[in-house]
């Protein structure tokens, strides 16, 4: 069964690691990364996207799929199914369709509209029993064809959003979606101390984990990180695993065609990244 992710956060903020959200684009993204939960014996929060809701037939498809797979690979480990960058409608449209978890991306709003927005999704997703994300600062770079500049968040608007009582607070701080450029000043941890020291226990969110040194993960857990959303590393390294299979001319040999062994290499490639991350975070037997 889903879950909220309010307990696993709660949990990994007072335990000083970070469940990892891994954003899912179709079957095998799914079961790879619920199966590399289940190994590791590790909570989990499968992100969509709304492009990505939109590509697998709709929410309630992705739901289906997700209670699917639960049941029938045995999955125990606390898993969440959370929209990620949700608008207000999309955010509306998951939890009618059985989402556990919304994320309400209001930062490109003024901030009493991001207020507004996101204090009313709170009451129907403490009614419902479901967590929610909110955002302060946008987070730079593209994701489905939205384009930040990658700020850095201001501690007193973080505090007024926490205060709100959202499950989790996104907070920029100089990250950014996708692959990092050469030129990247590296994460504000003055920025996200002093969020921390405004919002106390609220678990921080960091997104765009791809390409994030190891160091600059382990400092941002220990200042108050607790989830953190992968998303490109797992598209490179499906893509990597894919273009070496047919490169090799895999495809061409017997029924080396089959989707189930063309896709095959891509599936471990995205478990090996999965499990990478979880052994990073600390979420490893935290289930
Ligand atoms: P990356 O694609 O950079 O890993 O970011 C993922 C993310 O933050 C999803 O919200």
């Amino acid at each position: 069964m889903l879950v909220s992710a309010k307990e696993m956060l709660t949990k990994a903020k007072e335990g000083h690691y970070a469940v990892g959200q891994f954003n899912i684009n179709n079957l095998e993204w799914t079961k790879a990364i619920l199966l590399t939960a289940q190994e590791l014996n590790s909570p989990v929060i499968l992100g969509v996207s709304e492009g990505a809701g939109k590509y697998m037939a709709g929410y309630k498809t992705v739901v289906g799929m997700v209670n699917g797979m639960l049941e029938e690979l045995n999955i125990t480990v606390p898993v969440a199914l959370h929209l990620d960058h949700g608008s207000y409608e999309g955010a509306k449209k998951c939890i009618e369709a059985g989402f556990s978890s919304v994320m309400f991306d209001g930062s490109h709003y003024p901030i009493e509209e991001n207020i507004a927005k996101t204090k009313e999704l709170v009451a129907i997703c403490n009614e419902k029993g479901l967590s929610i994300e909110a955002e302060v600062g946008s987070i730079g770079g593209e994701e489905d064809g939205v384009i930040g500049a990658g700020e850095c968040a201001d501690p007193n608007e973080c505090k007024m959003i926490a205060d709100l009582g959202v499950t989790m607070l996104a907070a920029g701080i100089g990250n950014i979606h996708g692959k990092y450029p050469d030129n990247w000043a590296g994460l504000s941890f003055e920025t996200l101390d002093a969020v921390q020291q405004k919002t106390g226990t609220m678990p921080l969110v960091l997104h765009g984990g791809t390409g994030i040194p190891e160091d600059m993960i382990k400092k941002a857990i220990s200042l108050g990180v607790s989830k953190i959303n992968v998303n490109t590393e797992c598209q490179l390294a499906f893509a990597d695993a894919t273009r070496k299979y047919i490169e090799a001319g895999k495809d061409l040999e017997g029924k080396g065609f089959d989707p189930r062994k063309l896709l095959a290499p891509g599936f471990e490639a995205i478990k090996a990244t999965v499990k990478e991350k979880m052994e990073l975070f600390g979420s490893v037997n935290k289930a």
